[in-house]
């Protein structure tokens, strides 16, 4: 359920009043950076990291961020605060601004648009994912190369995902796995992911990825919890050969994938190493030691 009070540029308004003028270039070009980031308990989690991501995200497109990290932060605690958010998520997102059409007068524009929304989310329809697993498609759409737009900035550009996951979903999956141009396996539509063959663990490379901040927590709890972790190049059969595969992500966690392509994976169950870890992860996410408090009244 969407949030009640969003900021909008400056106001803190009603989410029926929440508008952006239809010459802001992230409406008419995609032409912008935003962050997904999960409350738990209170806390905005690895809100340092996000705010990092976001900001080189901006920095790629080629304009400046229109206020400081640690305003931005204040924005965000305060906006969740201010919908008395304990558990959710909020999304900040940040335009290049409105102003005259055409990619030429991008000089014109004024200030970049802030905005920034939260979600309720009910942690149910989620757990029953983890424990269930969900199915997957390697789909024929291409995680588009980083040579035309490196896929590590989070843009507001997502036709790539969108059209990947449509494809998974009109062939009956859940999730929709990307290849690279090359092949590789690269990410699922909205999240990253992990094989685990023979104990040991593997994620695929920087490249043609969103540099997740999940992964990297993944990858640290598995050094830090003597699980051998690489980072390296899989193919379609490394995925529908392994023990387990799973996706994971803000939201999304740990979320085991039980088929691709219709193969079963794993025996069709989560798998011991995906819970281990996913376990480690929320353990870390409940901690309250890897986030920011909102400051919400008791
Ligand atoms: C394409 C894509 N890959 C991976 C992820 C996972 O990244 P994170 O763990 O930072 O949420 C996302 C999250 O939104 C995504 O959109």
């Amino acid at each position: 359920m969407i949030a009640d009070i969003v900021y909008v540029n400056g106001s803190f308004v009603k989410k029926e009043d929440a508008k952006v003028s239809v010459f802001d270039h992230g409406f008419i070009y995609g032409d912008g950076a935003f962050e997904g980031l999960q409350i738990v308990n209170g806390h905005v989690f690895q809100l340092a990291a996000h705010l990092d991501r976001l900001e080189d995200s901006v920095h790629y497109l080629g304009f400046s961020m229109p206020m400081t990290q640690a305003e931005l932060q204040e924005l965000i605690l305060e906006t969740a605060r201010r919908n008395k958010i304990d558990n959710g998520y909020v999304r900040p997102i940040i335009t290049r601004g409105s102003g005259p059409l055409g990619i030429r007068n991008m000089s014109e524009l004024g200030k970049p648009t802030v905005v920034i929304m939260c979600q309720f989310e009910k942690i149910e329809a989620r757990r029953a994912k983890w424990d269930k697993g969900i199915t997957a498609q390697v789909v024929s759409v291409r995680r588009i190369p980083a040579a035309s737009m490196d896929t590590r900035a989070k843009t507001c550009n997502y036709i790539n995902n969108i059209l990947a996951y449509l494809e998974a979903q009109a062939a009956g999956a859940e999730t929709a796995i990307m290849l690279d141009a090359e092949g590789n396996v690269a990410e699922a539509y909205s999240s990253n992911l992990f094989v685990v063959k023979d104990g040991k663990v593997v994620t695929p490379s920087l490249g043609s990825i969103l540099n997740g901040v999940t992964r990297r927590l993944l990858l640290d709890l598995c050094h830090q919890n003597n699980l051998p972790a690489t980072e390296g190049r899989l193919s379609t059969y490394d995925l529908v050969t392994a023990d387990e595969v799973f996706e994971c992500g803000t939201m999304a966690e740990v979320r085991p994938l039980v088929t691709i392509n219709g193969r079963t994976i794993g025996g069709g169950k989560p798998g011991p190493i995906t819970k281990q870890l996913h376990g480690l992860l929320r353990d870390m996410m409940e901690s309250g030691k890897h986030g920011e408090p909102i400051g919400l009244a008791a």
